[in-house]
């Protein structure tokens, strides 16, 4: 953990115009810079870098946020690792926060199995090429398949010397800890010897597997003697799930986001043809088929994946493989057959890259017409097969999260297959609800876990019986959650500005801030937010107010500092001037008029811009992405005025502020009001002629008073403010 002190310093240092300078060339237009998006393909600039708020943003893809957050999409980093990453870039020294002994101990062993591998991994490179053995074998053997240098050095290829004990050897003259080199499994431990150590990797030729952030989590070692083994693989660790990691997505995550593409090869060797044919996009799933976790690391960088398959039976089989899974992780998934006997290791040897490239364009075919093509060719006359094959794309289909997508493809198979639209409809949307209640069942397991590891909510007290218990909450998916969510954007915009005086019950007076109206508010109506993100940002927001109170002193003091100097050089210069009494009595109203609206509208700035700037780094996954989803939501109105008119357009935006924010609420609590009214009807007509007179009437009178309500709240939202509590 680093401690709170740093974190504030990075990112209080991180520079939005520096940090994206490093990727993207920025031009400079008004208040903002311009620049190609990083993230996607593009011709013309739509990415904007915003100096004033240290944001930056897409128009046309949406990513973007803060320092922290673009470091994390680009380099796919953690939280955590983004953090380190600005860290080193301005120099600032990184404190980790004490840990538990427990986390200690389970990071010392990470780490010093990271520096097992990494050592290993450097000793092999530096042995391929500075080694007459390394040379004569290793090296000669990768030039025999065409691998260049480049090459070589990208992916740290190796080599390991034949002796059977010479990284032993070495790792005892480095002081290497032992233990780690063999629990990486760099080092074997002899069965005869005790304590005798030797190289497992003897003799072949090594590819690093490098995680997102470049570290070496594992080693491949090929075999070149043609012994039984083709390959050797680090085994399992602390640092290495096999299904977790894909080969070359260091490499390739950048120009996966720039291509919007993933290209998906099953080898080692694959990779290192593909990327030297120019499809730099390109990542192994090592021979074993896609989990999960692989597709969600890809899913980082893109929404589209092509797998790439040998034209053989067995190719095309293993491409049928795990389609549904990619399908319901909303991914667009194509398919590349190449020529019978071909990998694409082999291929791009026998042909050019230009060749390959085009190859590629030709051949990719989207994986659902795919498959029902192939299992149609299978079928020939005979029923059951054909019944079993409809079947299997009906399967597929269902696993299609959108409907408008699926209604596209339903049409396709329904031509390609000889079935009438209407029964595969059917048949799809049968099994979509067993997929649907599959998904839930698993969403439900992994949401419930997360929640028990959340921060509980910090508000217990509030109405329970609108707060649904956790377990509800979860299943019945939060039925105001758009309500909340406009309320919690306005306060990520305006939380920490003045909303209204309030005269406490002492008779005393004091200012409520937007976020605290926002709380009051909802509270007179026992209403909190359900959705635990916009709860926790919610919460975060009403906690800032000290900080900004201080902050804010500062700031003033400064900006009187400042002031004084702009008027003393003003004054000067219309001193500087030949102007007469009258003129230079003008002159200097102008002048400070002109300082005293700048100032004005710094100082509106500084609070406008405060929850944002506090938050968008925030460590709280939630918190980040909720502050970030709203500040790219925000309605592009302001930028129009705020260059021209300065004073009309903050008066304007405060205007709409005070009107916006209050009718956020009550659009909210009439939503409230719409779905109880409708509850109490329901158990009216349930119970009637069925229980006393009494209790029906006792039912009718509430629901009256809730239809009451709601139309004096339809009178509130029609004066458009809360003339009570607005000054
Ligand atoms: N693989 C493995 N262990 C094996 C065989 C294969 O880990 N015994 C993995 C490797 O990641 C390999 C991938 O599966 O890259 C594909 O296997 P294969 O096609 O047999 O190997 P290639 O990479 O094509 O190797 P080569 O071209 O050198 O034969
Ligand atoms: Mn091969």
């Amino acid at each position: 953990m680093i401690d709170k002190a740093t974190v504030q310093k990075i990112t209080d240092t991180a520079d939005i115009v520096e940090v994206v300078s490093d990727y993207v060339h920025l031009i400079k237009r008004g208040r903002n810079y311009v620049g190609l998006c990083p993230f996607h393909n593009e011709k013309t600039p739509s990415f904007s870098v915003n100096s004033v708020r240290n944001f930056c943003y897409c128009f046309s893809c949406k990513k973007g946020g803060s320092p922290v957050n673009f470091i994390m999409e680009k380099e796919g980093l953690s939280y955590h690792d983004a953090l380190l990453h600005l860290a080193q870039k301005y120099g600032i020294k990184v404190e980790e926060k004490e840990l538990s002994e427990d986390e200690k101990r389970q990071l010392n062993e990470r780490e010093s199995l990271l520096i097992a591998n990494e050592w290993a991994a450097n000793k092999m490179g530096k042995a391929l090429i500075d080694t007459e053995e390394g040379r004569n074998i290793g090296l000669q053997y990768l030039y025999q398949r065409g691998v260049t240098d480049e090459a070589i050095k990208k992916f740290r290829l190796g080599y390991n010397l034949d002796s059977g004990h010479a990284l032993a050897d070495a790792a005892k003259l480095d002081g290497m800890d032992l233990k780690s080199l063999a629990e990486v499994g760099v080092l074997g431990v002899s069965q005869k010897m005790a304590d005798s150590y030797y190289d497992r990797f003897r003799g072949r030729v090594i590819f690093p597997v490098l995680n997102p952030s470049g570290k070496v989590v594992a080693l491949g070692g090929r075999d070149l003697k043609g012994g039984m083994a083709k390959y050797i693989n680090s085994p399992e660790s602390a640092i290495y799930k096999k299904s977790n990691e894909l080969y070359g997505i260091f490499q390739a995550k950048s120009e996966i986001a720039k291509q919007d593409n993933c290209f998906l090869v099953e080898g080692y060797m694959d990779v290192i043809g593909m990327w030297q044919s120019g499809m730099e996009n390109v990542v192994a799933s090592s021979g074993t088929a896609l989990t999960d976790g692989q597709i969600a690391m890809i899913h980082r960088f893109t929404d589209n994946i092509t797998l790439i398959y040998d034209g053989d039976a067995a190719g095309i089989k293993a491409s049928l493989r795990g389609i549904d899974m990619l399908l319901a992780h909303k991914m667009n998934v194509k398919v590349l057959l190449l020529p019978d006997g071909h990998d694409p290791d082999s291929f791009a040897r026998e042909n050019t890259p230009e060749q390959f490239r085009d190859y590629v364009k030709r051949h990719a075919t989207d994986i659902i017409r795919f498959k029902a093509q192939v299992l149609l060719k299978d079928v020939g006359d005979d029923p059951q097969k054909r019944v079993a094959a409809i079947e299997s794309v009906v399967s597929s289909l269902a696993h299609i999260p959108d409907k408008v997508k699926r209604n596209v493809y339903i049409q396709e198979c329904s031509r390609i297959l000889g079935v009438r639209e209407e029964v595969i409809e059917g048949a799809v949307e049968k099994s979509r609800g067993v997929v649907i209640e599959q998904q839930r069942r698993q969403r439900q397991t992994s949401e419930i876990n997360r929640l028990d590891q959340n921060e509980s909510n910090p508000q217990p007290d509030l109405s329970k019986q609108l707060r649904p218990s956790k377990g509800r909450e979860i299943s019945e998916k939060y039925p105001y959650y758009p309500y909340e969510r406009n309320v919690v954007y306005h306060c990520v915009r305006y939380g920490i500005i003045d909303f209204c005086e309030v005269e406490f019950e002492d008779g005393s007076h004091g200012m409520l801030n937007v976020a605290e109206f926002v709380a009051e508010d909802l509270q007179e109506d026992n209403i909190w937010f359900t959705f635990p993100a916009f709860a926790k940002t919610f919460n975060r927001i009403l906690d800032l107010k000290e900080d900004f109170q201080n902050d804010n002193v500062t700031f003033n003091v400064n900006l009187e500092k400042e002031k004084k100097e702009m008027l003393k050089t003003g004054y000067d210069e219309i001193a500087a001037k030949d102007l007469s009494m009258e003129e230079i009595r003008r002159a200097e109203r102008l002048l400070e008029d002109r300082i005293n609206e700048e100032l004005a509208q710094r100082r509106f700035e500084f609070a406008r811009y405060y929850v944002e700037q506090k938050l968008s780094s925030h460590h709280d996954d939630d918190v980040r992405k909720t502050v970030t989803e709203a500040m790219n939501d925000e309605p592009p109105l302001s930028n129009i005025y705020i260059r021209n008119n300065p004073i009309s357009e903050r008066k304007m935006e405060i205007d709409r502020m005070k009107m916006l924010v209050p009718r956020g609420v009550l659009e909210w609590k009439n939503e409230m009001l719409n779905q109880m009214i409708r509850a109490k009807m329901k158990q009216l007509d349930n119970i009637i002629g069925r229980t006393s007179p009494e209790e029906e009437q006792k039912i009718l009178m509430e629901t009256q008073a809730l239809m009451e309500k709601r139309g004096q709240l339809g009178k509130v939202m029609g004066d458009r403010t809360i003339g009570k509590k607005i000054k």
